[in-house]
């Protein structure tokens, strides 16, 4: 069985999506611990309502952002994982804690990477009159949204679209991609040639939503 931490700050919707798949197709993983930077977090009740242990690792009650990074290394590190999944984890990782998982590190980025890093993807996506917009499933290395590539999938941007129907648009693909990308990684298909990702036996890494509105 291998171990899986997961890393939310919010709605934890990717996390259901993740426990959902994890249980349905019966997973050789086990997800161990959720860990949260903000005690509000929904998610919180979603990782309680799959029977996983969730840690609490308030950013604001801690005096710098060493003492957080130190703190959620030392954390993660104590639960052993084989991957570490970034669900919706608004913090920015430090040097230490991405290099010591390297390779076994994914992120979810909401947009088709390189377009759009950073946040407000949605904004910028309608913004820029783009006609494709969608989500990247990657992992990390010390340049933010910028990792090797895993998955991703589009979605068709309206001339009606606002940031609310775009964003759900984009959650129902992450829905979809992250958990498959997670997937190959516990089956040992993910290998990195030259910085790029391949899933062995080889199988299609882009996915798109049918085209109705
Ligand atoms: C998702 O859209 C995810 O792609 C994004 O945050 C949302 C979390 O939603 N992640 C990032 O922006 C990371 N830079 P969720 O809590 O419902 O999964």
């Amino acid at each position: 069985m291998k171990k899986i931490v997961i890393l939310i700050s919010g709605r934890g919707s990717n996390l259901r999506s993740i426990l959902q798949a994890q249980r349905l197709k019966a997973w050789e993983a086990d997800t161990v611990q959720v860990i949260a930077n903000r005690p509000q977090a929904h998610g919180i009740a979603v990782a309680k309502e799959f029977g996983v242990p969730v840690t609490i690792l308030d950013h604001q009650a801690c005096h710098s952002r060493e003492e957080f990074d130190a703190q959620l290394l030392e954390k993660t590190q104590s639960f052993k994982p084989d991957l570490v999944v970034l669900a919706g984890f608004m913090r920015i990782l430090s040097q230490e804690f991405v290099q010591f998982f390297q390779h076994r590190l994914m992120n979810i980025h909401p947009s088709l990477l390189p377009s759009f890093p950073g946040l407000k993807t949605h904004a910028a996506a309608i913004a820029t009159g783009v006609k494709w917009h969608g989500a990247t499933v990657h992992f990390v290395t010390q340049e933010m949204d910028v990792g090797p590539i895993i998955a991703q999938g589009a979605v068709p941007v309206f001339p009606d679209d606002t940031q609310p129907t775009l964003e759900q648009r984009v959650l129902q693909i992450e829905h979809s991609i992250y958990p498959q990308a997670i997937e190959w990684f516990i089956q040992g298909r993910l290998h990195i040639e030259h910085g790029n990702v391949r899933v062995e036996p080889a199988q299609q890494q882009f996915f798109q939503l049918p085209i109705t509105p």
